[in-house]
C-alpha cells in the first residue's frame, strides 16, 4: 500500500464512521501557544479538548504533519523520525474509549488486513491519583488482544500542563518469526497507534481536574504504519523517506545510522523551512538550525568538501508535496545553502579559537561565554569542535 491509499482508507473507515474532517494546521501553532512546534494532530484541537464545540462536529478525522525533537537522539534507529505525518481520530465528548479501541482494530485487522496474531496492546496500570483503565483491558481482551499494563509510559499530555490522560497503545510485531514476550520485553513490538481518553487537564500546580468533555484522542505514524503494510525494515524504506536515502546515498558513502540521521533531518528542515520558519538562534529558528548542523556534522565527518548544494531538486519537490506545503524548492534551497555558509564558516574561525582555549586545560563557563559573546560561537558548536579534536 503507498502513503496515499494508506491515509485514503484512514479517512474512509471514519467517515463512514460519521466523522468530518479537522483542517490540518502548519507546523507552527497560533501566537501564544506555549509549544513551539505542532507535535501531535491533537494539538491544533486543544481549545476543542478543553471544552469549546469544534464546528466540525464532535467525531473528527485527519492527517496532521508533526515535529518531535523528544527523540532526536534515536534518530538513526529503524523507526524513529522527526517529521512525520499523523493519522488521528477523535471523539469530544462523544462514543468512550472501547469504540475508539474496537473501531481501532477491525481498522488495523480488516481495513489493512494485518494479522490479529501480530498485536498486542499496553495500557494504563494506574498510579496514586488515577486508578487503573479497566475498560480498555476489559475490551482488549474481549478482542482477543494480549495486553500488558504499565505507569507513566501509558499517560498521554501534549506537554507539562493541558488536557492529558491515560492512553492505550497498540504494537504491531516486526520480528522475523512469530511473535515473542511483550512490548515491555522485546523492541521488535513497534508502536504504531496510540488512543488517549482525554479526561483530566493539568494545571500549572500540577493539580489534576476534570475536563468538561470526555474525550478521545488518537494518532498514528503514517511511515510506521506504512512500514507494516509494506514488510519493510525500517521507516526509511518507505515511500516519504527513501527520495532522501537515494539522493544521499547516490552521493556519498555514509554508514546506515549515518544515511538515516542526514535522510530525516534534511527532509524534516525542508519541511520546516517549507512552513516559514527561518534558521535563527532561539526558538523554532534554532531548532531548525540544529538540525542542518547535525546533518552537516554527519556528512563534514570524512570530508569536510561535501555540499548540501549538490544533491538534487527531487527530495526536496517530494517532501513539499507530500506533507502538502505550497513553498517554492529554488529558494528554500537557497536558504539551506545560505546555512551551510555560515556554519562552515563558524568552524572555520572557531576551529583555532576552541584549540587555543583547551590548550590552556578544560573550558570553564567564561570560556563558553568569551566563545559565544565574542566570537559567536553557540555551546553545542564548542562542543562539537571539543568531540572533534578529541
Ligand atoms: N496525542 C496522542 C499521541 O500523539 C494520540 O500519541
Amino acid at each position: 500500500m503507498t502513503p496515499e491509499q494508506i491515509v485514503r482508507t484512514f479517512l474512509t473507515h471514519y467517515h463512514r464512521l460519521d466523522h468530518r474532517d479537522a483542517p490540518e494546521s502548519s507546523l507552527i501553532p497560533p501566537p501564544g501557544d506555549p509549544v513551539l512546534f505542532t507535535t501531535s494532530g491533537m494539538h491544533p484541537l486543544t481549545p476543542y479538548l478543553l471544552g469549546r464545540p469544534h464546528p466540525g462536529g464532535r467525531r473528527l478525522a485527519n492527517v496532521q504533519r508533526c515535529l518531535r525533537t523528544t527523540d532526536l537522539d534515536e534518530v538513526g534507529d529503524r523507526t524513529h523520525l522527526t517529521v512525520f505525518d499523523m493519522l488521528g481520530s477523535w471523539s469530544l465528548g462523544d462514543y468512550d474509549i472501547a469504540t475508539s479501541l474496537r473501531w481501532g482494530h477491525q481498522l488495523l485487522t480488516e481495513g489493512f488486513g494485518i494479522d490479529p496474531n501480530r498485536l498486542h496492546a499496553t495500557v494504563f496500570g494506574g498510579d496514586d491519583q488515577v486508578g487503573p483503565d479497566e475498560t480498555a483491558w476489559r475490551t482488549w481482551t474481549e478482542l482477543g488482544v494480549p495486553v500488558e499494563a504499565n505507569g507513566a509510559d501509558n499517560w498521554w499530555s501534549n506537554g507539562p500542563t493541558g488536557p492529558c490522560g491515560p492512553d492505550s497503545e497498540i504494537f504491531v510485531w516486526t520480528g522475523d518469526g512469530p511473535p515473542t514476550g511483550t512490548p515491555g520485553t522485546d523492541d521488535r513490538w513497534m508502536e504504531v497507534w496510540n488512543h488517549v481518553q482525554m479526561r483530566h487537564h493539568r494545571h500549572d500546580d500540577g493539580r489534576l481536574t476534570p475536563l468538561p468533555l470526555l474525550s478521545i484522542d488518537t494518532g498514528m505514524g503514517l511511515e510506521r504504519l506504512e512500514m507494516v503494510l509494506t514488510g519493510g525494515r525500517s521507516v526509511f524504506e518507505g515511500a516519504g523517506l527513501s527520495p532522501w536515502v537515494e539522493a544521499v546515498q547516490d552521493r556519498w558513502t555514509l554508514g546506515e545510522e549515518e544515511l538515516r540521521i542526514v535522510a530525516d533531518h534534511l527532509r524534516s528542515a525542508a519541511v520546516v523551512l517549507g512552513d516559514g520558519v527561518r534558521p535563527g538562534n532561539t526558538g523554532r529558528g534554532y531548532v531548525l538550525r540544529r538540525l542542518v548542523r547535525r546533518a552537516l556534522t554527519v556528512l563534514w565527518r570524512d570530508d569536510p568538501e561535501r555540499s548540501l548544494t549538490e544533491l538534487p531538486d527531487d527530495p526536496y519537490a517530494d517532501a513539499v508535496r507530500r506533507f502538502r506545503q505550497a513553498a517554492a524548492v529554488g529558494p528554500l534551497r537557497d536558504l539551506l545553502a545560505d546555512e551551510e555558509r555560515r556554519f562552515r564558516g563558524l568552524l572555520r574561525r572557531g576551529r583555532p579559537l576552541v584549540d587555543r582555549v583547551r590548550a590552556r586545560g578544560p573550558l570553564t563557563e567564561r570560556d563558553y561565554h568569551w566563545l559565544h559573546d565574542t566570537h559567536g560561537l553557540p555551546r553545542d558548536l564548542v562542543d562539537g569542535l571539543l568531540d572533534e579534536a578529541s
